[in-house]
């Protein structure tokens, strides 16, 4: 085999409980991900060197160097499998990049899982978790997809119980939020407050709305604890936030350190509607809708 595509979703977090800043430099998280139809694809090609191309979606604005976290998985894969294996990426983007969806992350496991292929290693998922947590928080679950909690910076992963497909709009806004950066003002923004900051704690009333597959409830059990730091950051996301609500979304909130807004809909049907109105309040760059919970990197 001379050639490996797979596909990857990019990720909402449905609750984002963010504990006390830890000494190395990280928060420990509540946070539950859930992985959504709107998919990057990573083609890997055997080649004695190591490269990547992007394209697609603001791809102008993803490295092209070592900096590119899909070519760091690679280096990491072949140095875990102690040979000196060769892999030309190409990654074609629909995940808003630098939007708090994970993308990538996304991008990272979908070369881990390609690569995997490609060099006919036959690494079980333990091993690639082991080198996908390495790479960032989120690596591990663009790797595995579907519903789960997220414990520690993020990368303990307990799968969730979900009982329906929810059905989202996505607002992107023009360029994006660096995670650390969000953090940072997530931290400043608690101390300027002076209050203590409680450990994370999963949120049961959420995890009882998934099981239900209940979108009304979930709706209105949605939380981000960075998102007063991303509004902060980015004004102009109350406006989007306010738009959602008065268009009728079941609830709203910044994906992630943001950018990018989410917006629960009743229905699929729903969901084109509340897009079109969003368009139309002229508060986002573009609009995406999707659904989820849906299986993470995909040969395809
Ligand atoms: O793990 P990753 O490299 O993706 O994290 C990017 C940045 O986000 C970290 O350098 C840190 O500033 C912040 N972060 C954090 N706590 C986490 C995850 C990420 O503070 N649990």
């Amino acid at each position: 085999m001379n050639s490996v595509t797979v596909r990857v979703p990019a990720k909402v977090n449905l609750q984002l409980a963010v504990g006390p800043l830890r000494d190395d430099g990280y928060h420990d998280l509540v946070n539950v991900f859930h992985a959504v139809s709107v998919f990057d694809e990573v083609t890997a090609v055997a080649e004695t060197g190591m490269s990547v191309r992007v394209e697609g979606e603001s791809a102008d604005q993803v490295p092209e160097d070592g900096d590119n976290l899909a070519i760091q998985a690679a280096v990491a894969l072949a140095r875990h499998a102690g040979r000196s294996y060769g892999v030309s990426l190409a990654i074609r983007k629909a995940i808003p990049v630098a939007g708090g969806m994970a993308g990538g992350s996304a991008d990272a496991a979908a070369a881990l899982v390609a690569c995997n292929e490609l060099w006919g290693l036959g690494l079980p998922t333990e091993d690639l978790m082991e080198i996908a947590a390495d790479l960032g928080s989120d690596v591990p679950f663009a790797l595995l997809g579907g519903t789960a909690v997220g414990t520690g910076r993020g990368e303990r992963l307990t799968p969730v119980e979900v009982g329906g497909t929810f059905h989202w709009v996505f607002a992107l806004a023009d360029g994006g939020l660096s995670t650390a950066t969000v953090y940072g003002e997530c931290d400043r923004v608690r101390e300027a407050d002076g209050q203590g900051v409680p450990l994370p704690r999963t949120s049961e009333a959420l995890l009882a709305a998934l099981r239900a597959g209940d979108a009304r409830a979930l709706g209105a059990e949605l939380t981000n604890d960075l998102q007063p730091a991303a509004l902060s950051l980015r004004e102009s996301l109350g406006r989007t936030l306010q738009a959602g609500r008065a268009c009728g979304a079941l609830g709203g909130l910044v994906s992630g350190s943001g950018p990018t807004c989410a917006f629960l809909a009743e229905s699929e049907a729903h969901a084109t509607e509340l897009a079109a109105s969003l368009k139309g309040a002229g508060v986002a760059r573009d609009v995406l809708t999707a659904y989820g919970p849906v299986p993470g990197p995909t040969v395809v």
